[in-house]
């Protein structure tokens, strides 16, 4: 069903400047909770709630990155990589939320922008990846409006400790878990369940991005900034009208609502009449702030999702269904690199962000290790072929492209989830922190270093239709 049928891929097929990377965040691998004059998050306090995660655990100790950053920056130089995604926790810096500055945080983030430097990694921070300190969720969090000036502080005082270093600037990751998953399903922290609330934080959040990018370009000389979105290619189950009127109103909300306010367009009228009374209040000035301008746009992209009209479910009135025969990650995420060329050069068409990066795009298998301790993650090496692919076809439609980052350097804590999925393209032993490079690292590799054999790979199957 799909094009993607290369006789080869190579790096020399991309720009010379592209962005090779892999992401983190900051929750998902530090640990040392509660070391270094860290504060609480909502993560920590959200983790201690029996069965909010699935094995139970929590970020406590995590990958020890905390420690162990050097060596983790050392395999991510090791993989070639010329840029490296990483999350600032809020709750270390700024452990009261607001106020005064950690000092011992601070310096963590320098050595570890150092670090970077010193290994040829172009550091791309992430300002906000989903741990709020616990004292600000006290004031209401993010459905309050005063998170937004609270962020606008905490930006200010990173970007003038980093910005002499850090050029490249995420202002939010995902905003669209942190409003659904934190606030209406529940399933993240907070862990609250109400459908206005979610709306409003929605448009806090994006009205703090707004904010901290002018702030950004205040900060930092030669600033890029940018927000990275969750986008999901979206289909209707079928032909029926019902079911394709659901996936436009799903799109709505999965997409639209944020590229539309984002891109000086405002919230999508359609889903907007559907929200009435619990849509957010807007303020006269809050759409301008939000449409600041950007320098790219951050996508995260892992599967696409197929709805159908399904009265009472949900406030849309529209189900996620599984499609029938197509390849699924262990997670039951749908693969499908065909569905990022389409999902690229829709947001191109339709927006015109000046450079799009894909800033995750990665999947979880049961890796496990041989009896010689070697992880054949063949699916993940195909996964990451097969969507680095999908960008090249993408580039030649005209989409640009600009980077491409690999979720995850490493396992890690997989929010709800915990530590039973497993991302990375190095393993990790949680017991005994011992890394050790995957097939997919060891491919990453061969391909971003062409000099070393094997640069170039076979082609990838072609994708179950
Ligand atoms: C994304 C998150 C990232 C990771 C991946 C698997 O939604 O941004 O932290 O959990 O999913």
């Amino acid at each position: 069903m799909h094009a993607c049928t290369p006789t080869s891929i190579s790096r020399a097929d991309f720009p010379p400047d592209f962005r090779w990377g892999c992401a983190t965040s900051a929750y998902q691998i530090e640990g040392a909770v509660a070391q270094g004059g860290r504060g609480e998050s909502i993560w920590d306090r959200f983790t201690r709630i029996p069965g909010r995660v699935r094995d139970g655990s929590n970020g406590d100790i995590a990958c020890d990155h905390y420690h162990l950053w050097a060596q983790d920056l050392d395999l991510a130089a090791a993989l070639g990589l010329n840029a490296y995604r990483f999350s600032i926790a809020w709750p270390r810096v700024l452990p009261g939320g607001r106020g005064a500055a950690n000092q011992a945080g601070l310096d963590f983030y320098s050595r570890l922008v150092d670090g970077m430097l010193a290994r040829g990694l172009e550091p791309w921070a992430t300002l906000y990846h989903w741990d709020l300190p616990q004292t600000l969720q006290e004031d209401g969090g993010w459905a309050a409006r005063g998170c937004v000036a609270a962020f606008e502080e905490y930006t200010d005082l990173i970007t003038r400790t980093l910005g002499d270093r850090v050029r490249h600037w995420i202002t939010h990751n995902e905003p669209w878990c942190t409003g659904m998953h934190g606030h209406h399903d529940g399933t993240h922290a907070p862990g609250v369940k109400d459908w206005g609330t979610a709306l409003r934080v929605c448009h806090h959040v994006l009205l703090s991005h707004g904010c901290a990018v002018r702030v950004i370009r205040a900060n930092v000389p030669g600033a890029c900034a940018g927000i990275t979105l969750s986008l999901h290619p979206i289909s209707a189950a079928s032909e029926r009208s019902v079911d394709v009127a659901a996936a436009v109103r799903h799109d709505g909300l999965r997409n639209r609502w944020f590229l539309g306010p984002l891109y000086a367009r405002g919230y999508p009228e359609d889903v907007w009449r559907r929200v009435a009374h619990d849509a957010p209040p807007v303020l006269p000035g809050d759409l301008e702030t939000i449409a600041t301008r950007t320098d790219f746009l951050g996508i995260n992209y892992y599967f696409p999702e197929v709805v159908a009209h399904a009265a009472g479910a949900g406030p849309l009135d529209a189900r996620v269904v599984m499609a029938a025969e197509v390849k699924r990650t262990a997670i039951g995420w749908q693969v499908s690199p065909a569905a990022l060329v389409r999902l690229l050069t829709r947001v191109a068409a339709d927006y015109h962000p000046q450079d799009i990066v894909v800033t995750e795009n990665g999947a979880t298998y049961d890796d496990v290790p041989d009896a010689s301790g070697t992880i054949e993650d063949i699916e993940r090496q195909d996964f990451i072929v097969r969507h680095v692919e999908a960008l090249r076809q993408a580039i030649a439609q005209g989409v640009p492209v600009r980077g491409y980052f690999v979720w995850s350097l490493m396992d890690n804590f997989e929010w709800a989830e915990g530590y039973t999925r497993r991302f990375g393209l190095v393993h990790v032993d949680f017991h005994t922190q011992r890394r050790r490079m995957k097939r997919s690292g060891h491919w990453y590799r061969s391909f971003l270093k062409p000099q070393a054999p094997p640069d170039r790979v076979p082609p990838p199957d072609s994708e179950p239709s």
